[in-house]
């Protein structure tokens, strides 16, 4: 049976046009979300107003559309609770947490927001979060990242902003981020010695990160990488109340249990609504001289995952030994060696994520580098 997932109910999508604006309800923002389990799509639409006129249109269109696409199984489509009164003018209602701390940081000039997650520890995300940023950068995108790893912030050492202060000050007066290989970094590393611990309480952790997206001047961005810490903890809790993701990237090993854990780290993200751009397998393969490879953590977990989970696969990233070595002087793979095969395996997961991007969000949303 054909699997179908996210990306592809959200391709199906828009090609539904509102009918009065002649533009599809993805370009409208009338998606709330949509869901796929087992084959099963849930759709729920935000629509201008409770007597918006052509409600009925909309929803038997997206429920024809999503029926003629080949597996599916069942297909339910509901109207989102943020469809405002009928007063209301024709516009998406803010994004709201379902238990808001605080309101979303409104980011206005940084067009998407994307969290770099994993469900165990030491996958390789700082890694990969790093070498995103620096292969969008080379795709002519403007790219920044926030380490929200407030207890153990690596962003600085591997993007070689390991004694970088913060002592650029923007004509508005706001604090500028340290950039270095033309990528902006703001990380708790640049406000404390590198040898002294990390003590934040939670309610300091949430505050830190909050002024991190909205107290400095990122100036306009493409992309705002956000480097998280393992598991699902309080700094996921906060990015996700604090600004409206575009979506999130799982990072995992091969192994089986990885599986288990990107579920996990999955479904924080889904319960919220936020897309899942894609599974990135790190550490897949070691590949020696002779060109032999060795699979040293297990075979194809990251796939099956992006597979049983019905969200989209990356690709794989091999682990090379130089990598490491260069990453603890402060040279992303891509950057030291861009001509390479790894910043090239790094670029072709970096169109990948701008494409997904785009099926879900929309064109407007990445629009073509400059
Ligand atoms: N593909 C790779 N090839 C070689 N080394 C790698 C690769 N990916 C990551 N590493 C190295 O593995 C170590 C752990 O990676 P990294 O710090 O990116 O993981 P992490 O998931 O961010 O860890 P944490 O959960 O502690 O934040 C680092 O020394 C990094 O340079
Ligand atoms: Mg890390």
């Amino acid at each position: 049976m054909t699997e179908i997932n996210q990306a592809q109910v959200m391709q199906a999508l828009s090609t539904v046009m509102e009918p009065e604006q002649g533009k599809s309800i993805i370009e409208l923002n009338m998606i709330d979300f949509a869901s796929v389990c087992d084959n099963s799509v849930k759709v729920e639409l935000i629509f201008p107003s409770t007597a918006y006129p052509h409600r009925d249109a909309v929803l038997n269109a997206v429920r024809e559309t999503i029926q003629a696409m080949e597996g599916v199984k069942q297909v339910t489509v509901g109207i989102s609770l943020k469809t405002p009164a009928a007063t209301a003018p024709f516009q998406r209602p803010a994004n709201q947490p379902t238990a808001p701390v605080a309101p979303k940081q409104l980011l206005p000039n940084i067009k998407n927001v994307i969290a770099i997650s994993s469900g165990k520890g030491g996958v390789g995300k700082t890694s990969v979060s790093v070498n995103l940023a620096c292969a969008l950068t080379q795709l002519g995108y403007k790219v920044g990242i926030v380490d929200a790893d407030i207890y153990g912030p690596n962003v600085p050492i591997m993007m070689g902003l390991r004694n970088a202060k913060i002592t650029g000050e923007a004509p508005n007066g706001k604090p500028l981020p340290p950039q270095n290989y033309d990528v902006k970094v703001m990380s708790v590393a640049f406000l404390i010695k590198e040898e002294q611990p990390v003590v934040w309480r939670g309610p300091l952790l949430d505050r830190i990160i909050r002024q991190f997206l909205s107290d400095f001047e990122w100036d306009e961005l493409d992309f705002l990488l956000v480097d998280l810490p393992p598991g699902t903890g309080d700094a996921q809790l906060t990015i996700m109340q604090a600004a409206s993701l575009s979506g999130a990237i799982i990072v995992t090993t091969p192994q089986e249990v990885a599986l288990h854990d990107s579920r996990k780290g999955l479904a924080m993200f889904i319960g919220q609504n936020i897309p899942c751009l894609g599974i990135i397998e790190n550490m897949s393969y070691f590949e020696c001289d002779h060109g032999q490879r060795y699979e040293i953590f297990g075979h194809g977990g990251g796939k099956s995952a992006a597979e049983k989970l019905n969200v989209p696969f990356l690709g794989q990233v091999p682990l090379v030994i130089e990598q490491r070595e260069h990453a603890d002087m402060g040279q992303p793979v891509v950057i030291y060696d861009s001509n390479g095969k790894q910043a090239a395996i790094f670029r072709e997961i970096a169109d990948q994520v701008v494409a997904n991007l785009r099926q879900i969000h929309g064109q407007q949303k990445v629009s073509a580098p400059v």
